[in-house]
């Protein structure tokens, strides 16, 4: 793999994914093998907004692969509230750490810090546009339960601000995937997605609905979303749409038996946790599915930033 920069998943190529994916599956089988690869290699962390999965997991791949993490810590104790601006902070944190990781409400926020700084700079998350890591641990998720070709998937809840639906969709339209959408008209995907998607040389067919019933049966996976409340700009616009595309044992009646449920997590109220022992559910294995594919990519951009060549 070849970026300095991972900011969004129109960046990765079939092949860039599936390196990742394969080095993260080298990893998952023995993790022993790589504890000190990294040792002396420190990881910045720079979470604007809330996080507990994506920045713990990066913090344990980082520590797995013998490194470990300087980390800005809370917004409200750190120069953030003095003022100093996004390009000022990630100049300053470069010179301590040999990536960073950048969470950031704003959309395009990870864009233009990676131009201020000579490490590799990965987006975890930049308002409602994108969240690449993530794809990457949905995709190794995806081809576990799965499989990447011939795959029907459903893309359920927010698919206006939910910024995991945007990069996910992208890095799927790699693949021969059928991608269903599933919202109410006021979160359908952004019209630029949508164009993006069509456009997409592999052909991934993509197709919008309202309910869930009519599709459910086609489908090898369902990717459940919270709605992003957060991100909406008046509370009434989210009270209307709080609450609907919820599934229970009871939606998934005429569900194929092998059907994987992923969801990136936090959950409010959109799965019922009745389906947590059930052989549907798979967000907690792709929750943990987070530090392998993190290893590998870290893996990967560091070993390049030192001019090794790919293993
Ligand atoms: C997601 C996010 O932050 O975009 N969480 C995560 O990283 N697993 C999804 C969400 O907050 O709903």
């Amino acid at each position: 793999m070849r970026h300095d920069h991972l900011i969004t998943s129109k960046q990765l190529s079939r092949t860039d994914i599936e390196t990742v994916l394969d080095r993260a599956a080298e990893i998952d089988a023995d993790r022993a093998a790589v504890a000190d690869r990294h040792a002396g290699t420190l990881l910045g962390l720079l979470f604007y907004e809330p996080s507990t999965r994506t920045k713990m997991s990066f913090e344990t791949a980082m520590k797995r692969l013998g490194g470990d993490i300087v980390d800005m810590g809370a917004v409200e104790s750190s120069s953030v509230t003095k003022g100093e601006t996004l390009a000022d902070t990630v100049r300053v944190i470069e010179g301590y750490a040999d990536a960073l990781v950048l969470r950031h409400p704003k959309q395009g926020a990870a864009t233009m810090a990676s131009e201020f700084v000579d490490v590799p700079l990965l987006n975890a998350g930049d308002g409602a546009g994108h969240h690449p890591t993530q794809t990457l641990l949905d995709l190794y998720t995806i081809r576990e339960n799965a499989g990447l070709d011939d795959l029907t998937i459903g893309i359920m809840g927010d698919l206006k601000y939910g910024r995991t639906v945007h990069s996910l969709s992208y890095a799927l339209s790699n693949f021969d995937t059928r991608q269903h959408f599933i919202s109410p008209e006021s979160l359908q995907l952004p019209r630029e997605v949508v164009y993006d998607l069509h456009q997409a040389q592999d052909g991934t067919q993509i197709r919008e609905h309202d309910s869930l019933e009519e599709i459910l049966p086609s489908l090898d996976v369902l990717y459940v979303t919270r709605i992003q409340r957060e991100r909406f700009p008046d509370e009434n616009e989210y009270q209307q749409v709080a609450g609907e595309y919820q599934i229970d044992p009871e939606t998934l009646e005429d569900a194929a038996d092998d059907l994987t449920v992923m969801h990136p997590l936090p959950r409010v109220d959109e799965i019922d946790p009745a389906i947590d022992d059930t052989d549907y559910a798979a967000y907690f294995e792709q929750a943990h599915n987070g530090v392998p594919v993190r290893m590998a990519l870290l893996d990967l951009l560091l070993s390049d930033a030192r001019g090794e060549d790919d293993e």
